[in-house]
C-alpha cells in the first residue's frame, strides 16, 4: 500500500503563524505537524510515501523531511498544489501518477492521531473506506449519516453541516482504490470554491462501495488555533505522562 499525505493549502485559519512557515510544519507540542500523519502510516507500514505540498513555503517540507529515511520510509516523493487552497480533492488529484492505479491510505497533514489503522490498511481490497470520530462540534467537520436500520453503513456524507445529522465526522483518514481519481475528475468545486473530498465520498457511497470504520484512539485536525492548542496539550499530557491540571497551572 501507497501512501499519501495532504500537506497542500495555504493555512489562512492560523495567520499570522502561517506567514513564518508552512501550516504542516507548526509545532504540536515538541515536533512538527506533519510528524504525526507520517507515524500514523509508517506505523501502518506504509513506507511509500507522497506528500503534497502548496503555497509560499513548500521548500521547509525539505529541510524538514530530507528524504524520509529518518522516519523509516523508504521512498518519498514531493508534488506541488499550485492552487492555493483548491480543495483537499484538488490536492490529491496530484496523486494519480504516483498511485499508478493502485490503492493508496490518505492522511491529511493536520491530522493528529495515535490511532492503529494497520488492520484496515492490511485487510483493504477495494472502493473506499473512511474513518469516523465522535465529535462535539459537528458544524467543522465532514458528518456522516448512518442507515438507522443498520449502523455500520453511512448513506450520505455533509460538509460542514449547519444542522447535523449524527455528531460523526469524517476524520482526515481515508483508502482509496484506483477510482478515486476518476471521481475526482467528475466532481465540481463547491461553493467555497474548492473541490470537496466528501464529494468525492458520496460518489463511493452512490456506487455502493464505501466502507466506514471507527478512528479508535485520540484524533483531533490542528487547522485552527483552538484544536492546535488542544491538539499539543494531548501530546504533552501523552508524551510527558502528566495531567492536564500539571501543565495548564503555573503556581
Ligand atoms: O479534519 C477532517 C476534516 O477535514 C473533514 O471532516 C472534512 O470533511 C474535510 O473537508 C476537511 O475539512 P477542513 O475544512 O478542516 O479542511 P482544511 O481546509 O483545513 O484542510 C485540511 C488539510 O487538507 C490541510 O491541512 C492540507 C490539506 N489541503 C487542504 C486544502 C484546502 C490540501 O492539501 N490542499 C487544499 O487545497
Amino acid at each position: 500500500m501507497k501512501g499519501v499525505i495532504l500537506a497542500g493549502g495555504l493555512g489562512t485559519r492560523l495567520y499570522p503563524l502561517t506567514h513564518a512557515t508552512n501550516k504542516h510544519l507548526l509545532p504540536v507540542f515538541d515536533k512538527p505537524m506533519v510528524y504525526y500523519p507520517i507515524k500514523t502510516l509508517t506505523s501502518a507500514g506504509i513506507k511509500d510515501i507522497l506528500v503534497v505540498v502548496g503555497g509560499p513555503h513548500a521548500g521547509d517540507f525539505i529541510r524538514v523531511l530530507q528524504n524520509g529515511k529518518e522516519f523509516g520510509i523508504n521512498h518519498l516523493e514531493y508534488a506541488y498544489q499550485t492552487s492555493g487552497d483548491g480543495g483537499i480533492a484538488d490536492a490529491l488529484k496530484l496523486a494519480a501518477d504516483f498511485a499508478d492505479q493502485s490503492p493508496v491510505t490518505v492522511i491529511l497533514g493536520d491530522n493528529c492521531t495515535d490511532a492503529d489503522i494497520s488492520e484496515e490498511v492490511k485487510n483493504f481490497k477495494e472502493g473506499a473506506v473512511i474513518f469516523l470520530k465522535e465529535v462535539e462540534d459537528p458544524e467543522r467537520f465532514g458528518i456522516a449519516e448512518l442507515d438507522p436500520n443498520d449502523k455500520q453503513k453511512v448513506i450520505g456524507i455533509e460538509e460542514k453541516p449547519q444542522k447535523p445529522k449524527s455528531n460523526l465526522a469524517v476524520t482526515g483518514v481515508y483508502i482509496y482504490d484506483g477510482k478515486v481519481f476518476d471521481f475526482i475528475n467528475e466532481i465540481k468545486p463547491s461553493a467555497r470554491g474548492q473541490l470537496e473530498i466528501t464529494d468525492v465520498n458520496n460518489i463511493y457511497i452512490k456506487e455502493g462501495n464505501l466502507r466506514m470504520a471507527n478512528l479508535n484512539g485520540f484524533w483531533s485536525d490542528a487547522g485552527t488555533f483552538d484544536s492546535l492548542y488542544r491538539t499539543s496539550v494531548y501530546w504533552a499530557r501523552k508524551n510527558l505522562g502528566k495531567k492536564e491540571k500539571e501543565l495548564t497551572t503555573f503556581e
